[in-house]
This record gives C-alpha cells, sequence and structure tokens, in this order.
C-alpha cells in the first residue's frame, strides 16, 4: 500500500508521523511518502511565532475546539520530556489586551490560569481598559518541523523534493492514499473557492528581556491586525498584519512601520531591540479546516484522498487533533479496502 502525503509544513509532517505511529505496517506494509516543493526552514510553518492560541471565540465550531484541545493537552504531556527542548516546545505566559469587555474565549478551559486582568495589570498597558492571563504554549516550527523530519526520516519515511502538478500524476504512479497538506495552495491542485490567503508580516528582534507575549485586538480591524509580541527561544516576533486575498509574499516598508510603531507604542523598550529579521507569510484562510475523505476518480484509476488543509493563523495551534482525525480516516479506508479484497482460499 504506497500514501502520499504532498506538504511538509507542520500538517503534513504531523499527519505522516500519525500515520505512521499508528499504522506500524499492520498486516499489509504501509510505504509512506511525502513530496513537497518547500521544506523547512521554508514553509509557513516555520516563519509563525509558534505560539499555542486559536482565536478567540469558536463560533460554534466545537470540533475545531476539541482539536485545539487534543494538541494542547499531547503537547502538555510532552513539557516535561527532555525532548521538548528539540521540539522546539514551551510553556509561555501572557497577556490578551482589549479596548472594551468581551466575553470569555472558547478556549478558557483548555489553557493553564486564564483569568480577567486586575486594574494594576491594566495599568502597564495604557489605551487598554480589559484583558486575559493565562499560561500556553509555544511550539516554534523552526524547531519541530526538523523534529518530526528526523523521526520519520527514523521510521523510513521517504522524502521527494517534487511539485505535485495533480492528484492524477501520483494515481498514475500507483499510489493508494494521497494525503493533501498543502496549505494555503491548496486550491492549485483542485479549486476551492472558500480557501483564501491571510497575509502575515513579522519583524524578529533581539529582546531578550521580555519573557510575556502581548496580543491586541481590536474588534473593528479583526483577528491579528493590531499589535503582537511573542518571545521565542531566540527572537522575539513582532507583528500585527492581516491581509485577506494578498497573494504578495514581498515585506512591505508601510507593513514594518505599522508594525514597529504599534509595538513599540505598547512595549517602548523594543525601541532598543535589534532587528534580525523580517518575514512574510500566508495563513491557510478558510471558514472552516477542510478534513474529509474523497474518492477521486481517473480514467480507470480510483483512488482515495484525504484533505487536510486551510487551518488559518492557528496551525500549530490545531495540528495534532487534526493529524489524529486523519490517521482515524486513514484506518476507515484500510477497513473498506480490506473488505473489499475477496477472501484468501485456504485450500
Ligand atoms: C505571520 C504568521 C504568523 C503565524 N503565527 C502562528 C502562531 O503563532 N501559532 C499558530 O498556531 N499558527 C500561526 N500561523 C499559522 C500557521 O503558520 C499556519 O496555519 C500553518 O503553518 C499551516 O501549515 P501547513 O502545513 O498547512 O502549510 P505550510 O507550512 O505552508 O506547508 C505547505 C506545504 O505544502 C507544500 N505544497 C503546497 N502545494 C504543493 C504542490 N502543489 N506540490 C508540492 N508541494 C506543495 C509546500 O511546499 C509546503 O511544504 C501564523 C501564520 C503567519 C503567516
Ligand atoms: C488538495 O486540496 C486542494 C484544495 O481543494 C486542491 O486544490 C488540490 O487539488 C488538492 N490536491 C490533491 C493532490 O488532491
Ligand atoms: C499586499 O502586500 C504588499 C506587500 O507585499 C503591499 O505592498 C500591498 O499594499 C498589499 N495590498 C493590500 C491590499 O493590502
Amino acid at each position: 500500500m504506497r500514501v502520499a502525503v504532498i506538504g511538509a509544513g507542520i500538517i503534513g509532517l504531523s499527519t505522516a508521523l500519525c500515520v505512521r505511529d499508528r499504522y506500524p505496517s499492520a498486516d499489509q506494509p504501509l510505504e509512506i511518502e511525502i513530496y513537497a516543493d518547500q521544506f523547512t526552514p521554508h514553509t509557513t510553518s516555520d516563519g509563525a511565532a509558534g505560539l499555542w492560541q486559536p482565536y478567540l471565540y469558536d463560533k460554534g465550531n466545537t470540533q475545531e475546539t476539541l482539536w485545539n484541545k487534543e494538541t494542547f493537552d499531547y503537547l502538555l504531556q510532552h513539557i516535561n520530556s527532555p525532548e521538548a527542548k528539540e521540539m522546539g516546545l514551551f510553556l509561555l505566559s501572557g497577556y490578551n489586551l482589549f479596548t472594551q469587555p468581551v466575553p470569555d474565549p472558547s478556549w478558557k478551559n483548555i489553557v493553564l490560569g486564564f483569568r480577567t486582568l486586575s486594574q494594576k495589570e491594566l495599568e502597564l498597558f495604557p489605551g487598554y481598559s480589559y484583558g486575559w492571563f493565562n499560561t500556553a504554549l509555544m511550539l516554534e516550527g523552526k524547531r519541530y518541523l526538523p523534529w518530526l523530519t528526523k523521526r520519520l526520516k527514523m521510521q523510513s519515511v521517504k522524502f521527494f523534493h517534487r511539485k505535485i502538478e495533480s492528484f492524477q500524476e501520483l494515481m498514475a504512479e500507483g499510489v493508494d492514499i494521497i494525503i493533501n497538506c498543502t496549505g494555503v495552495r491548496a486550491g492549485e491542485l483542485q479549486p476551492d473557492p472558500e480557501l483564501c490567503p491571510g497575509r502575515g508580516q513579522v519583524i524578529k528582534v533581539e529582546a531578550p528581556w521580555v519573557k510575556h507575549f502581548i496580543i491586541t485586538h481590536d474588534v473593528e480591524t479583526g483577528i491579528y491586525n493590531t499589535p503582537y509580541i511573542i518571545p521565542g527561544s531566540n527572537a522575539v516576533t513582532l507583528g500585527g498584519i492581516f491581509q485577506l486575498g494578498n497573494w504578495s509574499q514581498e515585506n512591505s516598508p508601510q507593513d514594518h512601520q505599522r508594525i514597529w510603531q504599534g509595538c513599540c507604542e505598547l512595549l517602548p523598550s523594543l525601541q532598543k531591540a535589534k532587528i534580525i529579521h523580517e518575514w512574510s507569510g500566508h495563513r491557510p484562510v478558510r471558514p472552516r479546516v477542510r478534513l474529509e475523505h474523497q474518492a477521486v476518480r481517473h480514467g480507470m484509476l480510483q483512488s482515495e484522498v484525504i484533505h487536510n488543509y486551510g487551518h488559518g493563523g492557528f496551525g500549530l495551534t490545531i495540528h495534532w487533533g487534526c493529524a489524529m482525525e486523519v490517521a482515524h480516516l486513514f484506518g476507515k479506508i484500510l477497513e473498506d479496502k480490506r473488505l473489499a479484497k475477496p477472501p484468501h482460499a485456504n485450500l
């Protein structure tokens, strides 16, 4: 049985690992291959800060809240393991700030120690009158992706640097099951009007004195369109850009100005920080994650595709719950294939 995973961002790699772990080889050996035209450190997943935090409200999509929770709990189990460092995993506390009172987020009981801010804390952030404090996790793509890659290679998963032009191409080569983890470019393989880039730009600075994340919110401009500051293991990520529909990969000087001014206003000590890097990427925005099984025909050929893309601005936050769901769908396909095969004659 040949399985091809398209995509080597956090979604493709973690999905491949989860399937590999659940179906070590069963009664029929599984050959898992990963195809991608970009690998770590060049994927969107590498550029993301890596904070575990979903959007504020799930708007009734409790399935995604569950996947987020499963990911948090899975990562929390690893927090005291010696592997945590190599995974790029650590606890991080911080603030979410608002200019008016808002309802509690869907994830208040997933993170640790969620509470609203005291008056004394709010005085630290002039201009903000309401907020939350909690402890969450950081999972840095630049470390986690190499860690996943190493584990996959140890389990003889093969990697191919190649752009896939169509599903049919892989079907014609004899692949039985395709797992589609192509992120924001999924629409190239099969048009998806619901998928859209949410362009972000971030400045990475050296500011080791920053120990908490600070995320501001403006109900008017929407998520991640106002300043945020997220300290990582090496650098602090400054951001606050979310442009829906903008495919440009260039860093924009206007966006740079907006991020810099906004973040320095929020935390004036950043004026002394040294800029080390700047990066733009595209969040794979979709009204909901696409995670489903689809049988695809091509002439006489049929193959099974499992889609897993459209994780917006929370791909690291949700990845493991989604990987487990794919493994579950994968098991069902294996079961169906086994049933469809004529039983062996034992003469
Ligand atoms: C500025 C910014 C900050 C972010 N911060 C966070 C954060 O703090 N926390 C969080 O949880 N999320 C964050 N995100 C969101 C997160 O980065 C994404 O949700 C996540 O990276 C999506 O992962 P992915 O594996 O689907 O896509 P990608 O990482 O983009 O990987 C896609 C893979 O598919 C391959 N591919 C695509 N098409 C083809 C093809 N036709 N043939 C071959 N290969 C193909 C690519 O080469 C690549 O390997 C942020 C995003 C941005 C832009
Ligand atoms: C992956 O999903 C996207 C979005 O629907 C689609 O455009 C693309 O064709 C799919 N790729 C494969 C190989 O099925
Ligand atoms: C899209 O991004 C580019 C920078 O890469 C910027 O110059 C342009 O103004 C942006 N467009 C919109 C509509 O935000």
